[in-house]
């Protein structure tokens, strides 16, 4: 079954125009979930990435699983005020609303190659807030990759020009 077949859409979440690209039905899907994380790391595998950087929530998931199979460390890039200990923040635009973003000082060494993961690339904020978050750490972002990437709203360009090379596996236009 291709990927996108087990995307579920539910229009209207979180707000009315939003069509919410939901992940839980290819997580639940044994076949689909490995499928992803199988094509998430192909460019990577046998290549030396030190750590795997995932943003909170659905990030956490697939990007533990890719770190798993990539035999590298985590990084949690978490919403403001999760993380114990000192923390470096960064403001961040989403396709509904603004928001901070934090990661601990010492999750990233300098000159550290980083995957950063996450379910789904719409504007690019999110991502682009935990680019600069890996970077002020002196991180090496070697790739960013996504499930899902939503074209018409260019995140994938706007990571692009920050110079990350970017992989997304199913589009929604
Ligand atoms: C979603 C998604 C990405 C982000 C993408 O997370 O999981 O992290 O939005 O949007 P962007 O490219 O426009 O920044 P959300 O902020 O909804 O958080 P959640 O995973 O905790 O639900
Ligand atoms: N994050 C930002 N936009 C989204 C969408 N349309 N569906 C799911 N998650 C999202």
């Amino acid at each position: 079954m291709p990927l996108a077949a087990a995307i579920r859409t539910i229009p209207d979440y979180p707000k009315k125009g939003i069509l919410f690209r939901d992940i839980t039905t290819l997580l639940g899907d044994a076949k689909a979930f490995r499928k992803a994380v199988d094509e998430l790391v192909q460019p990577w595998c046998g290549g030396k990435i030190d750590k795997v950087a995932g943003m909170e929530a659905r990030g956490f998931i697939l990007g533990g699983a890719v770190a798993h199979q990539l035999s590298a460390g985590f990084i949690p890039i978490r919403k403001k005020g999760k993380l114990p200990h000192r923390v470096v923040s960064v403001a961040y635009e989403l396709e509904y609303g603004v928001d901070e973003m934090e990661m601990h000082e010492d999750a990233v060494s300098p000159g550290e190659r980083v995957i950063l993961v996450d379910d789904l690339i719409a504007t690019g904020g999110t991502a682009e807030g935990a680019v600069k978050l890996l970077r002020q750490g002196g991180a090496d972002v070697v790739a960013a990759c996504f499930v899902i990437d939503l074209p018409d709203l260019a995140g994938v360009k706007r990571l692009q020009a920050l110079g990350v090379p970017v992989r997304t596996l199913v589009a929604f236009a």
